[in-house]
């Protein structure tokens, strides 16, 4: 089989040249970092559990009518995209309060948030990406307001499918991140759902037992993460047919 053209290597996904024209393959691997990749670490079996999730939420956005990048899974670490201009900005929703809003504004963990709350991030590893107002992201012709318009619905939708797809199985959605691309029709272009949807985006808690399910288990040193987005997997009903073996991190910085 030809070798294929590797066209990016990012922290957790390599993206790959697809078969036709406009498409690309993301291979996501096993690593897994934290605090802009201070903490590595490589944990056999989570990229073929963030591959099955993500295509579990983004087939199921789809069928809502959310435009996603998604084609068709594969295998057990691939799936084919559309090929798509990512908009430097990581979308967050927040429904309760966790991690870098608890630190800015002091508001405890776990705190529920009067609406769902979203900001915006500069993508740039090297700043740490920082947040930023929708004024910046004007100012430096990152996204157009119609852009913005846009962005702000459809991650409105993430946030109301994933609360209610999760609540079903007795998660709490707590927050995720999204990304959005462009996609050009001829003269036209339209933005849809990109990179990925999994616990490495998302916060996740068990609502009964607060549990998280998500990748603090990797941030905080809660224990496996490999149990953790298994969990996830068995309780939406995608368990891959041959589970990991849920081993120890081996750590690489
Ligand atoms: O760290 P923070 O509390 O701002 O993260 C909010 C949400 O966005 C979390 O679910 C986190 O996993 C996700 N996130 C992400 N990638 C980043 C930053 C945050 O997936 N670079």
């Amino acid at each position: 089989m030809a070798r294929r053209k590797k066209i990016y290597e990012g922290k957790a996904k390599t993206l790959y040249e697809g078969p036709e024209p406009g498409t690309i393959v993301q291979y996501f691997k096993d690593d897994a970092t934290a605090f802009n990749a201070e903490k590595h670490a490589v944990i056999e079996g989570k990229g073929v559990l963030n591959n099955i999730l993500s295509e579990f939420f983004m087939l199921g956005l789809g069928q809502i009518g959310v435009p996603t990048h998604f084609l068709k899974r594969l295998n057990m670490r691939e799936q084919l995209v559309r090929s798509c201009e990512i908009i430097p900005l990581e979308i967050i929703v927040r429904n309760y309060a966790a991690g870098t809003i608890c630190k800015r504004l002091g508001i405890d963990e776990g705190t529920q948030l009067p609406r769902p709350v979203v900001e915006y991030c500069y993508k740039d590893d090297a700043l740490g990406d920082p947040l930023v107002t929708e004024e910046h992201i004007a100012a430096f012709g990152w996204a157009s307001q119609q852009d913005m318009d846009d962005i702000l619905s459809l991650a409105l939708r993430v946030n109301d499918f994933m609360s209610g797809v999760m609540l079903a199985v007795g998660i709490r959605l707590v927050d995720f991140k999204i990304e959005i691309g462009r996609i050009y029709d001829g003269d036209f272009q339209r933005l849809v759902v990109a990179d990925e949807i999994s616990p490495d985006s998302c916060r996740l808690w068990d609502i009964k037992t607060g549990q998280k399910l998500d990748k603090d288990v990797f941030r905080r040193d809660l224990g496996s993460l490999t149990d953790a987005y298994t969990e996830v997997a068995r309780r939406l009903g995608v368990m891959p047919n041959n589970p990991p073996a849920p081993g120890k991190p081996t750590l690489v910085n």
